[in-house]
């Protein structure tokens, strides 16, 4: 792929049944930056994302992955796009019928004409980068919610991607394990240099791995800035969101046994 911002949104809109949830929504990723969407539930970050893997086409506007307009492309182009984007979903969406192994080798039997053992030791590279050595034989019903996710991103690495967007990575866990996805995130970052886009509600893992930040409201992005810039912005709606954030994470039940701690 050739030059320009990882990626871009200019202008984009989309509606559903005339219902509007981005009205000209404008950002710019630049390479090599982990960067975080804020917004409340249903704000339309996940929209937003899947409109940068072209999973939806935006009404108006224009979306850019290093510098071309994927917008128009057509669903073989957009497969490509997706060689060098890749998202790792909320829900970790991994094939339940399918091993670990099976999960993590899925990408890779699609798009490279690979032998069984270039497979095997890519596989291999993946699980080791998200700390699952051995877990090969595995099936996600045996996974705690924490070692799903992270099968997730070992499957979301695997084309090498150069941009990984992360909906909600540490939705559902509990402290530890949301550290440790945040610092895998952070790891994989520095390690192959990718640029990482992540959606969530979470204040501590944002301002934890974050270089800019934007927050969605009423479908634009309504504040940009560096982590620290965001953190103690007098920007109304940063203030409201953060204080409304900081409010929920106290009054939510404690982690308790929501998570047993997977290696
Ligand atoms: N494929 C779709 N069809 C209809 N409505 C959708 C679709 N995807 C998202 N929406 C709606 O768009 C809004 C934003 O959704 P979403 O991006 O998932 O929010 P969130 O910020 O919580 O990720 C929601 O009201 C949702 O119901
Ligand atoms: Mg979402």
């Amino acid at each position: 792929m050739s030059d320009g911002a990882a990626v871009e949104m200019r202008g984009v809109t989309k509606a559903f049944r005339d219902v509007p949830v981005l009205c000209g929504v404008d950002l710019s990723v630049e390479r090599g930056e982990t960067f975080t969407i804020l917004g409340g539930s249903g704000s339309g970050k996940s929209v937003c994302l899947k409109h940068m893997i072209g999973l939806l086409r935006p009404d108006r506007g224009q979306v850019l992955v290093a510098g071309r307009e994927i917008t128009g492309l057509s669903e073989s182009a957009l497969i490509d796009v997706r060689t060098h984007v890749s998202m790792v979903f909320q829900s970790a969406a991994l094939f339940d019928s399918l091993t670990v192994f099976g999960n993590v080798a899925y990408p890779l039997r699609e798009h490279r004409r690979w032998s069984e053992a270039q497979v095997e030791e890519r596989v291999a590279e993946c699980l080791a980068a998200v700390g699952l050595v051995g877990s090969e034989g595995l099936m996600p019903a045996e996974l705690s919610g924490g070692m799903r996710k992270r099968v997730g991103v070992a499957r979301g690495i695997a084309l090498e991607p150069a941009t990984i967007l992360y909906d909600e990575p540490t939705t559902g866990l509990d402290p530890a394990n949301q550290r440790r996805i945040g610092e895998l995130i952070r790891s994989l970052q520095q390690r192959l240099r990718v640029t990482s886009i992540i959606v969530t509600h979470e204040l501590e893992l944002c301002f934890a791995i974050s270089d800019r930040v934007a927050l969605l409201k009423d479908g634009r992005i309504v504040a940009c800035g560096s982590s620290g810039a965001m953190q103690h912005s007098e920007h109304p709606d940063v203030r409201e969101f953060l204080a409304g954030e900081h409010a929920t994470a106290e009054t939510a039940a404690p982690a308790g046994a929501r998570e047993i701690h997977g290696t």
